[in-house]
C-alpha cells in the first residue's frame, strides 16, 4: 500500500474549487461506469473511499484525494483525482459540455497535473470515445498509462484480443505509453504494479 493516510480532500465542480497547485497529481479518467472509483479504492486499499455506483455518470466533479503526509500539518506526498466518466448514452447536452470544459481545462491548465491513468473496459476495449478523450490528452500535452479494468469478467484468450487492440490504439496517441496495465479491483490483479506506476509517476 501506499505509505501514510488517505484522506478524501473535495469535490469541485469548477477548477476555481480546486485545491491550491503545490502538491503532484495523478488524475484517472474513463468512461462512466469503467471502474475508477473502485480502482483509485483497490489503489489505496480502501473499500469505498472514492464513491462507486452502478449507476453510470454519478461522479460529476473532480473529488480530490491526499495520499501521505499530514503529519504535523506536512504537506500530502501526492494527490489523486477521480475525475468524471465520460460517454454515458443518457447524459443531457447542458452535462456533457460542462464535462468537456472541465475536464479540458483541467487537462490544459493544471502545471501539477503528472500523469493520467485512462481506464478502458476489458470486455470491449477503446472506443471512439476513448479515442476522443486520448486525443484530448495528447493536445493537452498530458502523458497517461492506458488501463484495462475488469480483467476478471473476461476469458484469457478474449483479452489477449482486446490487449493487442488497446495496444494499436495506444501506439497511435503521442501521449500513450506503449504498455498498457491489465487489472481487476475486485480480484486485486494488476494492482500492486500500477500502485508502483503511480508512485513513480508522482515523483518524476
Ligand atoms: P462513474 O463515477 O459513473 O464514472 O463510474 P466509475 O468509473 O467510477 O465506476 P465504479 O468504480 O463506480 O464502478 C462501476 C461498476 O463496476 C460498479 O458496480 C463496480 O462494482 C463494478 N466494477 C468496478 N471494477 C470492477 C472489477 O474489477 N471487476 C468487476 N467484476 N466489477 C467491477
Ligand atoms: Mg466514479
Amino acid at each position: 500500500l501506499f505509505s501514510g493516510p488517505v484522506t478524501f480532500v473535495l469535490s469541485a465542480p469548477e477548477l476555481k474549487f480546486l485545491p491550491d497547485p503545490t502538491v503532484p497529481e495523478i488524475a484517472f479518467a474513463g468512461r462512466s461506469n469503467v471502474g475508477k472509483s473502485s480502482l483509485l479504492n483497490a489503489l489505496t486499499g480502501r473499500k469505498s473511499i472514492a464513491r462507486t455506483s452502478v449507476t453510470p455518470g454519478r461522479t460529476q466533479e473532480l473529488n480530490y484525494f491526499d495520499v501521505g503526509g499530514g503529519e504535523d500539518g506536512s504537506p500530502p506526498e501526492f494527490r489523486l483525482v477521480d475525475m468524471p466518466g465520460y460517454g454515458f448514452a443518457k447524459a443531457p447536452p447542458a452535462v456533457v459540455k460542462k464535462w468537456r470544459h472541465l475536464v479540458n481545462d483541467y487537462l490544459r491548465g493544471r502545471q501539477v497535473l503528472k500523469r493520467c491513468l485512462l481506464l478502458i473496459d476489458a470486455r470491449h476495449g477503446p472506443k471512439p470515445v476513448d479515442a476522443e478523450m486520448m486525443e484530448m490528452m495528447d493536445i493537452a500535452g498530458i502523458s497517461y498509462c492506458v488501463v484495462l479494468t475488469k480483467a476478471d469478467k473476461i476469458k484469457a484468450s478474449e483479452l489477449a484480443r482486446i490487449v493487442a487492440m488497446t495496444e494499436a490504439e495506444a501506439r497511435k496517441h503521442a501521449g500513450a505509453f506503449p504498455e498498457i496495465a491489465i487489472t481487476s479491483s475486485e480480484k486485486g490483479m494488476g494492482i500492486d504494479e500500477l500502485r508502483g506506476f503511480v508512485l513513480k509517476s508522482a515523483e518524476g
